[in-house]
């Protein structure tokens, strides 16, 4: 939550700050500001809404300045205004500071600090920062090249909680500080300039080479230069990290939005997730994990732990491992994960799940569980995300970049990439296992079959006409069908803002149905041969009682029945989420762009999910 951008180098920074601030606007978009350093000191220039606004700020147009930092905010302490902007400045106007995360002891801090003199004029956690530096600063005899630095290593030793931070000082013109502790922030290194953004793809069009921060590593950039220190101020070496993705993968290519093109980019998400990992005659390969048989045989659970669209792919995965490998796996949000003293020991694998690898609670639980013994595996889209710095193991989808906040082709890619985990822990253990061999062509076969599933985007359109108006809507679904109820409910809520529920179809005559009534929308998804004739029934149910009824499947039935059946290609349960979720992906985004929404940045939600 919060973006953040720096500039250090020879072009007029305020463009560059403000363009990484629309590619960052994801991350939140209750306000925006800059600092450059100007030749009279420091300017500020905050509002507000949205970064655009910032545009219309009188004085923006004459700033020279070719050093500066911004952020575009996602409230947490302080309602959105201009003075709870970032950035913040010290009451010396010596230092000023962007910041994202939390600062959990402000108070003490606020409190400690107006005893000393220092004024506060926002709401915020964040202020208590520059006036902090600016304490130590001033109590700092040595007037040597090392003084900036020093006072912002002690301020922050002083904070609890999680920030990514940026700073200024009108005494060092030529240098900027960064660090982070718990919250994202990489640094990109260009020819005589350097970069700095919340995330790689804000910056991607400027350099590929960047440098990957650890908690607490503190860095002085100039203009040509990166120097890193550790807590207690020893230099660190640190070598840059070539990205791969490539700056068209976070523009919007002729899309409308970046949810469709997210959602259209599925087959090739896939078939760059599966990689070199499968063919059909081999045994499944992850270059990156040393399980053992004997290790796998030794252990007697694993815990998925993610949050949102994350968590509904470890369902799949759950699904898939508890049925080839039969070993017990339980699914679990890591906000409720880490308070509610989870049973874990040595013989527990704990696998997170996180697009960003940047989610707080995620990020937590993997801590804890490793603190009790377990074993931890990161699954993420981000190569050097905060989650694969802290895992025991770490392997990637390879989605490319996500920048719509409504997650899409990262589940499809984490659903894809846990039953390749399932297959390579199932052939570790030399499980005979005919559905395996099935399962490798089913998994080969994937991005043919998303193409197929795309072509129902005109159906799914006509139907979302038909229904956007609703209020309420229902999902409902049998089995690893429930799983994708829960995924295309959680689509609809987030951008369309309609009221929308996940049932297991058999459970809703146990009270949910009393909410049936003429007109309402229900949504049935039917891939498991097995259980699609009990879901029509409750899907009956339902008819009867006057609800409209739209319909996704593989299995041959009646369409009469329904108001809409999307015909999606076979496959085999394990896989079928990826298929089933592509026309609820569709029908939410139709609703919401039938609505006038924003579809990539709908309200109250942030892309990256950085405190509590
Ligand atoms: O970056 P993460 O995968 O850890 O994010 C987890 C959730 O915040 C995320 O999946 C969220 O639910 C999405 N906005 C859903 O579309």
């Amino acid at each position: 939550m919060c973006g953040i951008v720096g500039y250090i180098g020879t072009k007029k920074a305020s463009p560059i700050l403000i363009n990484g601030l629309l590619r960052l606007e994801y991350r939140g978009y209750d306000s925006a500001g800059i600092a450059t350093i100007e030749k009279d000191g420091i300017s500020l220039m905050k509002d507000k809404g949205r970064v655009k606004n910032l545009y219309n700020l009188e004085g923006i147009d004459d700033l020279e300045g070719t050093i500066g930092i911004a952020h575009t905010r996602w409230a947490t302490h302080g309602k959105p205004s201009k003075e709870n902007s970032h950035p913040h400045i010290d009451n010396s106007k010596t230092f000023s500071v962007v910041h994202n995360g939390i600062i959990e002891n402000y108070h003490e801090l606020r409190e400690f600090l107006a005893d000393n003199g220092y004024t506060f004029y926002s709401q915020t956690d964040t202020e208590v920062i520059p006036n902090l530096i600016h304490y130590y600063y001033s109590k700092d005899e040595k007037n040597d090249e090392l003084k900036f630095l020093r006072a912002v290593r002690n301020a922050c030793k002083d904070l609890k909680g999680s920030f990514a931070i940026e700073v200024v000082c009108k005494d060092y013109p030529d240098n900027m500080i960064v660090v982070r502790k718990d919250s994202p922030l990489v640094i990109g290194k260009g020819d005589g300039e350097n970069y700095i953004s919340s995330d790689i793809p804000a910056i991607l069009s400027f350099t590929r080479d960047f440098y990957l921060l650890n908690d607490l590593e503190f860095v002085i950039l100039s203009r040509n230069d990166a120097k890193f220190y550790d807590i207690d101020l020893k230099p660190i070496d640190k070598k840059t990290k070539t990205i791969e993705w490539n700056a068209s993968s976070a523009e919007k290519d002729g899309f409308d939005d970046y949810m469709l093109k997210e959602i259209y980019e599925q087959p090739t998400a896939i078939r760059e997730t599966i990689g070199s990992k499968l063919t059909e005659n081999s045994k499944c390969e992850f270059e990156d994990l040393t399980f053992t048989k004997e290790y796998l045989q030794s252990i007697n659970k694993i815990y998925i732990v993610a949050c949102g669209t994350a968590m509904h792919a470890g369902l799949a995965g759950k699904n898939a491992i508890e049925k080839l490998c039969k070993i017990p796996t339980e699914v679990d949000i890591a906000s409720e994960f880490r308070y509610r003293d989870p049973i874990i020991d040595e013989k527990t694998l704990c696998i997170f799940i996180s697009q960003s690898g940047e989610t707080a609670d995620t990020i937590a639980a993997l801590k804890l569980s490793r603190e009790k013994g377990a074993k931890t595996l990161a699954i993420s889209n981000v190569i050097g995300s905060s989650i694969t710095r802290e895992a025991d193991y770490s392997i990637y989808t390879h989605a490319g970049p996500e920048i719509a906040v409504a997650s899409t082709k990262a589940y499809t890619s984490q659903v894809v990439l846990l039953i390749l985990l399932s297959i390579y822990f199932a052939e570790l253990l030399e499980i005979k296992n005919e559905d395996i061999a099935n399962l490798k062509k089913e998994v080969l076969e994937l991005p043919k079959k998303i193409e197929e599933t795309l072509k129902t985007s005109e159906v799914v359109k006509e139907f979302s006409k038909k229904v956007y108006q609703e209020k309420d809507m229902f999902f409902l679904g049998r089995g690893i069908d429930e799983t994708v109820a829960k995924e295309g409910s959680l689509k609809l809520k987030e951008i369309s803002y309609i009221h929308a529920e996940s049932y297991a179809a058999g459970e809703l005559k146990h009270g949910p149905i009393a909410l049936i009534e003429n007109d309402v929308t229900v949504i049935g998804i039917m891939t498991d041969p097995k259980l699609v004739e009990k879901t029509i029934s409750n899907i009956q149910e339902v008819v009867t009682r006057g609800a409209k009824t739209l319909i996704v499947t593989n299995q041959d039935i009646d369409d009469k029945r329904f108001d809409m059946v999307i015909h999606i290609p076979h496959t085999n349960t394990f896989v079928s989420p990826i298929l089933s979720i592509i026309p609820l992906q569709l029908f939410s985004y139709y609703i919401s762009k039938e609505k006038g929404l924003d579809v990539d940045k709908p309200r109250n939600l942030a892309k990256s999910v950085t405190v509590e």
